[in-house]
C-alpha cells in the first residue's frame, strides 16, 4: 500500500463538479498532488522520489517543482485519446525541457508568438509539429512560421489574410508548399466553469464570426490565395471548463462549416478544467475526448475528419507545485492571519487576475489536519498581492516552514513577472529520486543586462 494512502482521494472524476467545499481542516486532497506524490511515515513529502523541503532547502524559495512522469502520463494520455491529433498549447507552461517531453511523446506544439516558436524550435520542433495562434500575428512571426513551413497557421483575421498573400507573392515561405491553414472561428458558444452561453462567445477579439457569415468569407478570400490551402476550422470556447456539454456544443455548432468547405480537421482548442481545491474534481482528458468523439458522431461529422486538440492547462497543472518559505506571520486578533512567504503575485498572478482559489500544505506535514484559517500574501508591495486567500494550514506553522500551493503547473511560471524588480524562481524537474533545474533561478543581474 503506497505510503500516502491516508490522504483523502477522489470519490469518482465523472463530470466533474465544480462546486467546492467551504475549507475544512481536511488535509491536503491527494488528487490535488502529482501523481508520484509519496508521503512518508512522518508525514513529508516526496515527488518523483524527491524530498519537497530538502529541494527547498538545497536549491532555495520561491521555486517551481514538475513530476516528470506526471507529465509524461498526460501526454500520453492525450495522444491516446484523440488517436495521435493533439498540439500541446505552450502557453499554459514552456521552456526546452516541458517542449521536449511534449515532442517525445508525439504531440505537436500550439505556440503564439516568436518567443514561443523559437522556444520549440530551440527544442527541436520542426515545422511539421507546429501550429502557428494569435490574433494580431506579426508579418516576422508569419514569415518565420512559412519558412519552416508549420503543420498549420490558424488564421485569425481579414489583415492577415492580406499579409499571408503579400508574404506569399513576395517569395516568403516555401517550407511547406501549399501552407496549410485553418480558420479560427467564434462559435457562439461561450464557456465559463459554471455554464456556457450560446450567444456571448461572438464578443471577442479572436477569430471570425460564424453567425455572421465572416468565417465563410475568410475561407472564400482564403481559397483566392495562391499556395494556401485551407486545411480545417478552428475555436477555443474558454478555459477551466468543467462542463463537457459545452465542448459537444460546440463540435455542434462547428460541424456543418466542415461539412460545407470539406474541410479535414475540426479543432476544438483546450480549455479542460482541472482541480484547484479539495472539493473540486474535473473530468480526465480521457473522458473529455470521449465525449468529444461522441459529439462529432452525433454531428455528423464525415469518418476522415480529424478531431484535434490543444490542451494546455490539463496537461501541466496538477504536475507542478510551488515551494515558498515562510517568512513573517502576523496575527491580527479579530480579524485575521496574514502569513507572508517568500513569492507572491509574481510567480502566480492568478489570484490577484482571477481570483484563482488554492489550497496550501507544508510538505513537512502533508497529512496533518489543517485548523489555522489564514491568508497567504506575497513580498510585494500591494494588498491585493494574495497567494491563497481563505487558506487553511496546521496549527504548529512558524516562520521558517516550506510551504508549498499545489495545481501550479500551468499559467504560473509562464505568466510570472518581474513586479518590484524580484527575479523569477528556477524551475526542476523531479525524476527517479533525481532533481534537474531545467530552467535556472534569474538573478538581479539578469534583471540589470536589459539596460545599458
Ligand atoms: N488553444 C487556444 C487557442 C488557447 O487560446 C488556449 C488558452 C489553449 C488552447 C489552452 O487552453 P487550456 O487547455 O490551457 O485551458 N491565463 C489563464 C488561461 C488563459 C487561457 C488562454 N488560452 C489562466 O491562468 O487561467
Amino acid at each position: 500500500m503506497p505510503a500516502d494512502a491516508d490522504l483523502p482521494t477522489p470519490s469518482a472524476a465523472g463530470q466533474g463538479s465544480a462546486d467546492p467545499a467551504l475549507p475544512s481542516e481536511e488535509p491536503l486532497g491527494r488528487h490535488l498532488l502529482p501523481d508520484t506524490a509519496q508521503v512518508d511515515g512522518r508525514g513529508r513529502l516526496s515527488v518523483g522520489g524527491v524530498d519537497l523541503v530538502d529541494l527547498a532547502e538545497e536549491v532555495g524559495t520561491p521555486l517551481f517543482v514538475y513530476d516528470v512522469a506526471h507529465l509524461r502520463a498526460r501526454c500520453r494520455e492525450a495522444m491516446d485519446a484523440f488517436g495521435g491529433h493533439v498540439a500541446y498549447a505552450t502557453k499554459a507552461f514552456l521552456c526546452k525541457a516541458m517542449a521536449r517531453i511534449s515532442l517525445e511523446a508525439g504531440m505537436s506544439l500550439d505556440v503564439s508568438s516568436a518567443g514561443e516558436l523559437a522556444t520549440a524550435v530551440a527544442a527541436g520542433a520542426t515545422g511539421e509539429r507546429l501550429v502557428l495562434h494569435g490574433n494580431n500575428k506579426s508579418d516576422e512571426e508569419l514569415a518565420e512560421a512559412l519558412r519552416l513551413g508549420v503543420a498549420r497557421i490558424v488564421v485569425d483575421s481579414f489583415e492577415e489574410i492580406g499579409r499571408l498573400g503579400r508574404l506569399l507573392g513576395s517569395g516568403a515561405g516555401g517550407g511547406r508548399s501549399p501552407q496549410e491553414v485553418m480558420v479560427r472561428v467564434t462559435p457562439g458558444v461561450e464557456a465559463h466553469t459554471h455554464e456556457f452561453v450560446m450567444t456571448g462567445g461572438e464578443d471577442s477579439k479572436f477569430g471570425f464570426s460564424l453567425a455572421s457569415g465572416a468565417a465563410d468569407r475568410a475561407a472564400a478570400e482564403l481559397a483566392r490565395i495562391p499556395g494556401v490551402v485551407l486545411a480545417g476550422v478552428h475555436a477555443h470556447i474558454g478555459s477551466q471548463i468543467f462542463r463537457l456539454d459545452a465542448f459537444e456544443q460546440e463540435v455542434a455548432v462547428l460541424a456543418p462549416f466542415v461539412a460545407r468547405h470539406r474541410l479535414g480537421e475540426l479543432c476544438v482548442g483546450g480549455g479542460l478544467g482541472v482541480a484547484y481545491l479539495n472539493g473540486e474534481r474535473a473530468p480526465t482528458i480521457s473522458e473529455w475526448a470521449a465525449h468529444l468523439l461522441a459529439a462529432a458522431r452525433a454531428a455528423g461529422l464525415p469518418e476522415g475528419v480529424r478531431l484535434t486538440a490543444e490542451p494546455g492547462r490539463s496537461i501541466v497543472a496538477a504536475a507542478g507545485l510551488t515551494c515558498y518559505r515562510v517568512g513573517t506571520i502576523k496575527e491580527l486578533p479579530g480579524i485575521r492571519t496574514y502569513v507572508a512567504v517568500d513569492g507572491g503575485m509574481s510567480d502566480n498572478p492568478r489570484p490577484v487576475l482571477y481570483g484563482s482559489g488554492y489550497e496550501a500544505f507544508l510538505p513537512r506535514a502533508t497529512t496533518a489536519r489543517r485548523p489555522l484559517e489564514a491568508r497567504v500574501v506575497g513580498k510585494h508591495c500591494e494588498s491585493g498581492d494574495v497567494v491563497v486567500a481563505d487558506a487553511r494550514l496546521p496549527g504548529d506553522l512558524r516562520v521558517g516552514d516550506v510551504l508549498a500551493t499545489p495545481v501550479t503547473g500551468a499559467y504560473g511560471f509562464s505568466m510570472a513577472s518581474n513586479y518590484n524588480r524580484v527575479p523569477r524562481p528556477p524551475v526542476l524537474f523531479v525524476e527517479d529520486g533525481a532533481s534537474t533545474v531545467v530552467v535556472r533561478r534569474e538573478t538581479i543581474e539578469d534583471l540589470l543586462r536589459l539596460e545599458p
